[in-house]
Parts: C-alpha cells; structure tokens; sequence
C-alpha cells in the first residue's frame, strides 16, 4: 500500500472503453490517435472505487443532526424510533420513480466527484416489498449510469418496529422471503448484516450470512461501529468479501484478518459526522493487513458521498499516507467490490475510468489542501462525463 507507481510525463492511450496503453512521453512512437486530451500539469489516476454506500434513500435526517449537536446521540435517537427507522418509513411512502430521482441525482453528484464504481446497499425497506422497491432502484441506476454498480442486500439494517418484540421472526423473514426473492430475481450481489448491539447479535449474523451464501450472495458486513464482540470473527468465517465500519478494533479482530481474503473497510466520514473514534488504519496496516475506504454515504451518519474528502480524512486524521490512501480508494476498494481485475488501477485491459485533476503539483496535494474540488475531469468507459 505504500507504493504507488507514477510516471511522470506520460501518455494514456484508450481504445473504446478499455486503456490500451501507456508510458512515458518519451517513448511514444507515431502514435494516431483520433482525439488528444492535453493533461499538461493535471495529473491522471484511476476513478475512486467507493465500496460502501446507501445512497438509494428518501428525504434526509437534518433534525437528527441538530439532535445531536444539542447533546443526543446516535444511538438515543435510534432508541426513540429514530435513524434508520426514520429512513425505512420515508422510503416505505416514497414512489419507486421518485425514489430513483431523489438517488440518481446522487449519483450523477459522486460521479462528478470522482467515483467511477460504487456499491449500494438496501436496508431502509425494512418490508419485503419495500426492500425490493430499493433493489429495483439500484438495478435502473445500473442501467441508466455509465459507471459500474454492484448492489447488497442489507435487509437486516434495523429490527423494524413491529418485530420489537420478535428480532427471531424478522431474521426468519429474511431467511425464508427476502433472500430466496431477492436472489431468484438477481437483484444483488451480496448479503450485508448490521451486526451491532441492539441490531443484530453474532448468532442473527451467522445465520443470514450462511443463507445469503447458500443462495450465491457473498457476505459483506457492517461490523465494530460502536462495539467490537467477535463480529470480524464471523465475518471471515463466512468468507466475508470486506468487513466495514472497524471504529471498534481489539488484537483478536487483526489476528483473525490476517491469512484471510477479507478486505478491511474504513469510512473516515462516518467518524467525521458522528465524533466517533476513527478506523485504527496504522494497526490494520502496520500488521500487514490492506485496507480499503469508502464513504458509506447515508443519510444518518454520513451525509456525504465525497471520495476526495474521505482521502484526506484518512490521511489527516487516520495517518495514512497520500499514496495508502489512494491505495486504499482506488484498488482496495475495487477488491471490495469483486471487481479488482477491470477496476481500480491503470492497467493494461482494465477499463478507462480516470480521474484527470486540474494543475496540481503533486498527488499528495489532493488531500493536503482539504475541502477543495481539484478534479477537471471524469472519464468513465473511455467517455468525458
Ligand atoms: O453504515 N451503521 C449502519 N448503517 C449506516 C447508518 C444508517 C443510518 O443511520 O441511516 C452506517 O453508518
Ligand atoms: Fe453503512
């Protein structure tokens, strides 16, 4: 993660959709190309690969946000059938059609900033009908966007109210209707559990994730937000592609990570909007573990689907150095999402998705001078966006 390869005065050669070559300028030989992108000064990357968001949501949470700068917290709000109960009745009145333009708007935002993969999760359904409402959305944004899409199933995001007093028969409504549905009409890729105190418990998780997997999703789990009891364990028994959140870490969560393949994820924005304790990234690292980040935008506690910022978060505030952080954004985040062989990097054959910045003087001053745009330009399969 400490390397990132560079060159300096290079070209970019793309064919169609695809990066066909590259190198140095001083090697390049009678090359004819039919349009010629003058990046004098700029710098080219590959476009962030975000491997962790909810940005199919209704309405916003603002009023939960003055909550807590007037002394709430996350979890007292959600205790008052607030957060992501809040969310799942916004979303259970909102049209499908409305639902996808409050989101596509979204999108083509993140775009703009840079992003060029993106996950999305359900989990503000919460009603088989409702999940499945989510589901659709996300496969329209798949077909309408030019930027590659993978989508979870996070049915288990929160007990809804009317299984207050049952968590078991919501866990088996999940288990018997929502998964088998969900997988017979491929509406995701993957299986996603909030595994926390007052969500869902180690034994909740376990179960979902070995239906999830009997059914061909692959699990990918939301895990040590506020509380760390053995979730990573079951995260990398079940073959977890990533594990996300990490706020919480103790020695037992690394030891487990390493000889596994599963991608530790952090999201230095949900720390940020939340005050709470940041990814411990030079633990993860410095144990030789990757780490991938991603924003997790939400409306609840990331209201942001800014790559740009994330970075800088990781590097300020987390200690990772420009070129992990990148790492982490671009590649790791691809791996994240199963799809690191045609994302994530400038690579020969992967696809042309590239972030082309305005004159910076290095990589490094992208997340050094914070809170500014320095992209110019996105291109996503080879297309200026
Ligand atoms: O990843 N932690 C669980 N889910 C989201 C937040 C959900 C919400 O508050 O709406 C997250 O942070
Ligand atoms: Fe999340």
């Amino acid at each position: 993660m400490k390397i990132l390869p560079s060159i300096k005065n290079a070209y970019l050669l793309i064919d169609h959709d695809t990066i066909v070559d590259y190198g140095s300028m001083d090697d390049i030989q009678n090359l004819d190309a039919d349009q010629v992108i003058d990046a004098t000064g700029k710098m080219v990357l590959p476009t962030w690969c975000d491997s962790h968001t909810h940005i199919v949501y209704s309405g916003n949470r603002e009023q939960e946000f003055v909550d807590r700068i007037n002394g709430l917290s996350y979890e007292d709000i959600a205790n008052r059938g607030g957060g992501i109960l809040n969310s799942a009745e916004k979303l259970q009145n909102t049209s499908e059609e409305d639902l996808y333009q409050q989101s596509a708007k979204r999108l083509q935002k993140v775009i703009k900033l840079g992003t060029g993969a993106i996950e999305i999760k359900s989990g503000y359904g919460l009603t088989v009908d409702a999940e499945l409402k989510m589901l659709r959305v996300i496969k329209r944004l798949k077909k309408e966007f030019p930027l590659k899409v993978r989508a979870t199933l996070l049915a288990a995001h929160a007990i809804p109210k009317e299984y207050k007093n049952d968590k078991t028969a919501f866990v088996d409504l999940v288990i018997n209707k929502m998964i088998p549905e969900v997988a017979k009409e491929q509406l995701a890729n993957y299986i996603d559990v909030f595994c926390e105190k007052g969500y869902f418990d180690l034994e909740d998780t376990e179960r979902i994730l070995k239906a999830g997997k009997e059914h061909g999703l692959i699990p990918k789990i939301h895990v040590n937000q506020f509380n760390a009891f053995g979730g990573v364990g079951v995260g990398v028994k079940y073959e977890a592609l990533s594990v996300d959140h990490l706020e919480e870490m103790n020695i037992e969560d690394i030891d487990v990570l390493k000889n596994s393949a599963t991608m530790p994820v952090a999201l230095p924005s949900c720390s940020y909007f939340l005050s709470i304790p940041y990814t411990p990234a030079r633990q993860i690292i410095d144990a030789g573990l990757p780490l991938a980040l991603a924003t997790d935008y939400n409306p609840g506690s990331t209201p942001s689907g800014n790559m740009n910022f994330v970075i800088s978060t990781a590097c300020i505030k987390m200690k990772m150095t420009p070129e992990e952080a990148i790492n982490a954004a671009t590649i790791n985040g691809a791996y994240a999402m199963g799809i690191g062989t045609m994302y994530g990097s400038i690579t020969k054959g992967k696809k042309a998705n590239l972030i082309i910045t305005k004159e910076i003087p290095s990589y490094a001053f992208m997340p050094y001078a914070f809170g500014e745009n320095h992209i110019d330009n996105v291109i996503i399969n080879g297309q200026i966006i």
